[in-house]
């Protein structure tokens, strides 16, 4: 039997939104797993050739996150049916689309459409603002329409052309690393929550700058509001980027 599950990493929600606008409008009960934990052993994931799985990842400097190509390879798609979504800051997607349909591929799925939409830009929030909104919502519900009918009916079998380049443009991450202010309870929500265990739980102040990778998770889940990035070095990101940032991006839909 036909199973969907929905297979998303979002650090700060903002790729969670686009999914759940398409989850909610397929309206079939769904699994979700979260590619941003850690402790979760995503080889013990094995789908079925009838299964449809929604696979929503940010662009990170125009890739995916090295870290979601790790977890995507461990599990066995077995030629399920697979919707890459790439969820972007209203700048580019680059070649995100591309590497993770071939990432899909590669990890024995079969990817019949693909998606790509906007969200605020999670570290220069002025970028995207308040996306996805109701706009965008009304174009994923269409999208999804298409894509489920293409489904039921049998005729969504081919992997669509998606745009992007190979080989794909190299991103060694940004410059800026979170980092605790004076505030810390030691909770240690942030360690727990930190998609790659950059923040040590006995020394949830300090964080790995090797391991870190700018996701913004340690920012947006402390109760304390005590971690940030740089003032100064994200207002002369945001100086690079607004340019290329100012128009409205679309969302689009491959099939
Ligand atoms: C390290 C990093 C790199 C990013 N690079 C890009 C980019 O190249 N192009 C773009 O449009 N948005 C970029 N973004 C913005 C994210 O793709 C976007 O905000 C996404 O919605 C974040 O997902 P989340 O809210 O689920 O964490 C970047 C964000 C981060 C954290």
């Amino acid at each position: 039997m036909m199973k969907l599950y929905e297979i998303t990493f979002s650090p700060t929600g903002g790729t969670k939104k686009v999914a759940d606008m398409i989850m909610d409008r397929f309206r079939w009960e769904s699994s979700f797993i979260d590619l941003t934990d850690r402790f979760t052993d995503f080889s013990t994931y094995a789908f079925d050739k009838e299964d449809v799985c929604i696979v929503a990842v940010p662009s990170y400097g125009g890739r995916i996150p090295a870290i979601v190509g790790e977890r995507l390879r461990q599990m066995k798609g077995n030629h399920a049916k697979a919707v890459p979504v790439t969820v972007y800051g209203n700048r580019a997607y680059d070649d995100t689309m591309l590497e993770l349909n071939d990432t899909l591929i590669e990890a024995g799925f079969c990817p019949v459409a693909a998606i790509a939409a906007v969200a605020e830009h999670s570290i220069m929030r002025q970028f995207g603002a308040g996306r996805p909104d109701e706009e965008d919502r009304r174009e994923l519900v269409d999208f999804t329409d298409k894509i489920k009918r293409g489904i039921q009916n049998g005729s969504l079998t081919e992997t669509p052309h998606v745009p992007g380049n190979r080989p794909y443009r190299s991103f060694d991450g940004v410059p800026m690393k979170p980092r605790s202010g004076k505030n810390c309870t030691k909770c240690g929500l942030c360690a727990e929550k930190c998609p790659v265990g950059a923040i040590p739980t006995d020394m949830p102040m300090s964080t790995d700058h090797s391991k870190c990778i700018t996701c913004m998770r340690c920012i947006a889940v402390c109760p304390q509001k005590n971690r940030s990035i740089s003032k100064v070095l994200a207002a002369a990101g945001a100086q690079k980027l607004k340019k290329a940032c100012k128009e409205r991006k679309r969302n689009e839909l491959f099939i």
